[in-house]
């Protein structure tokens, strides 16, 4: 049996790039594997890492369980969960920390990105232990298959290691979770033509209303040839993100209008704006509808049966390593 596991930070916004990164994934493989298990958490204490505001952090949680649901996440089919509601990770963390020699995080990219940004005062221990609290995220639950995009493959393999780690010191404990990355979607261009990314500054936000998509759209830079001139659409930043929300059959006629030089590039941002309206409009009206008592609920609900599955894992792991219970 599958158990395919992934989550997105609640900082804030949820993009274009979390969507085809993380969440369509899940839910194609979920269609492709019915029987498989999906676990789909909100990891708001990995959001805690830089957001120190109670408020926003609490607005962020309750829109990102509505994303999840609004994209799709069928809430009894999907255990759909908040990391904070289950003691049992910090319990985790900290036998895992003991076993994580410090010259593997310091090799995290998480890591050496937060140095080269931060002076040693802004700095905190929460993100040298993110890779550790992420690796907790996926092996307490037994997950088989993880799907994310580029930027954090390192952490899951990261995961990897450490259970095998551990089940060669103390016996088979924990699964060693398979990546699943689609290379097609790995890294989803922002605005700006670099990775999509809420610290670019450079993201199409579910959360965003028509006029900041239009505003958004119209900024993305495009080269100096003329409107009649042939294009190279795999050049185009508006190519490459109007690719990933129209068909085959569209994309193959783009294509063609963009080499054959029948497409100026304020046409291809309208276009791109146009498909990018129908195609999050039905997601965000989802979103509107959803009542925060029900996810308040459902929240409840669902930390109660992660808290038993967690808290198996836990008792199991402190038996193996000679604490007595
Ligand atoms: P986060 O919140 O930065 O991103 C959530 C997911 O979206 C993917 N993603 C992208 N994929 C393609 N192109 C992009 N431009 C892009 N931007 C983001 C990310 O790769 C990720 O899959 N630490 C994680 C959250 C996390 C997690 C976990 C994920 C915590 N524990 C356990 C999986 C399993 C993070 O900050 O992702």
């Amino acid at each position: 049996m599958k158990r395919i596991l992934t989550g997105i930070k609640p900082t804030g916004d949820i993009h274009v790039g979390n969507y085809f990164g993380a969440i369509k994934p899940i839910i194609d493989l979920w269609a492709k594997h019915p029987d498989s298990e999906i676990y789909l958490f909100i990891p708001s204490m990995h959001a805690f890492t830089t957001l120190h505001d109670p408020d926003r952090l609490r607005t962020n949680i309750l829109n990102g369980m509505k994303m999840y649901l609004a994209m799709g996440a069928d809430p009894d089919r999907f255990m759909i969960y908040d990391q904070s509601y289950i003691a049992w990770h910090a319990q985790l963390t900290r036998v895992l920390q003991c076993l994580t020699h410090m010259g593997f995080m310091e090799r995290m990219h998480v890591y050496k990105d937060a140095v080269a940004k931060w002076t040693a005062t802004d700095l905190s221990v929460g993100t040298f232990c993110y890779p550790i609290l992420m690796a907790i995220d996926i092996i307490m639950y037994d997950a088989t298959h993880v799907p994310v995009g580029k930027d954090q493959i390192q952490h899951v393999e990261f995961a990897r290691d450490i259970a095998q780690k551990f089940n060669k010191m103390f016996g088979e404990t924990f699964v060693v979770p398979e990546l699943f990355v689609r290379k097609e979607v790995q890294t989803i261009i922002g605005t700006d033509g670099r990775k999509m990314s809420k610290s670019y500054n450079n993201v199409l936000s579910f959360l965003d209303d028509e006029n900041t998509l239009l505003k958004k759209v119209k900024k993305i830079p495009t080269s100096m040839l003329g409107i009649d001139e042939p294009k190279n659409p795999d050049e185009c930043n508006v190519y490459g993100i109007t690719k990933l929300i129209i068909t085959e059959e569209e994309d193959a006629m783009l294509r063609d209008k963009y080499l054959a030089g029948w497409l100026s590039f304020k046409r291809a941002k309208d276009y791109l704006y146009e498909k990018l309206v129908a195609f999050m409009s039905p997601i965000q009206s989802k979103f509107a509808a959803l009542d925060d008592d029900y996810v308040r609920k459902l929240l409840t609900e669902n930390a109660e049966k992660a808290n038993i599955i967690a808290e198996k894992k836990v008792k199991d792991v402190y038996q193996k390593i000679g604490f007595t219970l």
